[in-house]
């Protein structure tokens, strides 16, 4: 082979990018085969070659973060804050042997509530005491014979039919509280929701709302019961009263506290029954 077609045979391998070729061993062009010299092919070097641009190596694949599952439980029902064909029996059903707060543990019995369900107006007060927690029935103590006497009379001085059967009483917290201290908020809260189904399920015309405790669990005002005594207010859509707790009234040397109370206690007896 001429050294011209030689050349021209390179520069065609060159062209479709083979840079080395071969010598075969022991093979001399027109010759005969002669021994190797050494076994492996040697390489001859043609002309150096800027590298052929090369396509960058493509992205490695995204790693995809397989999402762990976690087994969730079956949502828990629960039972719904006002239930249609809500009654007093189911609401007592429901509260049950009640744990949902701490005063579960000092108390001897849950005190629904008493009176009339189909009553036109209800007095909510704050908790229960001894005598109440004993009996199981609201305001049978000093207080409640208080309550009871100022319904009694103002209904019957003021013309008004009315004994303290026809009413319904009951009060924010279903059990004592130990040492009869107020109702912590958490406390209300858990039980506030019973008081809020047995005042949907009565439907009174008027609620009366004993003291500060019984105020702020169906207002939510921070007011004192002094300042807000006296005036209708509404809890959803009903009529609220505000006036003294009776155990006040025992306690208070204030002279007009007790004239104040009577009076908003007509204002109620009214508005309700006239
Ligand atoms: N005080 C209350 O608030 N409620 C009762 O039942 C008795 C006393």
């Amino acid at each position: 082979m001429s050294n011209e077609e030689l050349q021209r045979i390179l520069r065609y391998y060159q062209d479709i990018g083979i840079t080395d070729v071969y010598r075969k061993a022991g093979v001399v062009e027109g010759g005969s085969p002669t021994p190797a010299p050494r076994p492996v092919a040697e390489p001859v070097q043609v002309a150096a070659q800027p590298p052929k641009p090369t396509a960058p190596p493509p992205p490695p694949p995204p790693v995809i973060e397989q999402p762990t599952l976690i087994a969730m439980p079956p949502e828990l029902p629960l039972p719904p804050l006002t239930p249609t064909n809500d009654t007093l029996d189911l609401i007592r059903a429901d509260i049950g042997d009640c744990k949902r707060c701490r005063l579960h543990t000092g108390r001897k019995n849950i005190v629904f509530g008493v009176g009339n369900p189909e009553t036109k107006l209800v007095f909510v007060g704050e908790g229960p005491g001894e005598d109440e927690d004993i009996q199981g029935i609201p305001f049978v103590g000093r207080a409640g014979q208080l309550l009871t006497a100022m319904i009694e009379n103002t209904a019957q001085k003021e013309g008004i039919p009315l004994k303290r059967a026809d009413v319904y009483i009951c009060n924010v917290v279903k059990c004592r509280p130990p040492n009869n201290r107020t109702p912590e908020p958490d406390e209300m809260e858990m039980c506030g929701q019973f008081l809020a189904r047995q005042l949907e399920v009565i439907r009174p015309k008027a609620i009366c709302s004993l003291g500060g405790t019984a105020t702020k669990a169906l207002l939510g005002k921070k007011e004192g019961v002094t300042k807000l005594r006296g005036n209708w207010f509404k809890w959803r859509d009903f009529p609220v009263m505000v006036t003294y707790h009776p155990s006040y009234l025992l306690r208070s040397v204030a002279p007009t506290a007790k004239r104040e109370a009577w009076e908003d206690l007509k204002k109620v007896l009214h508005f309700v029954y006239d």
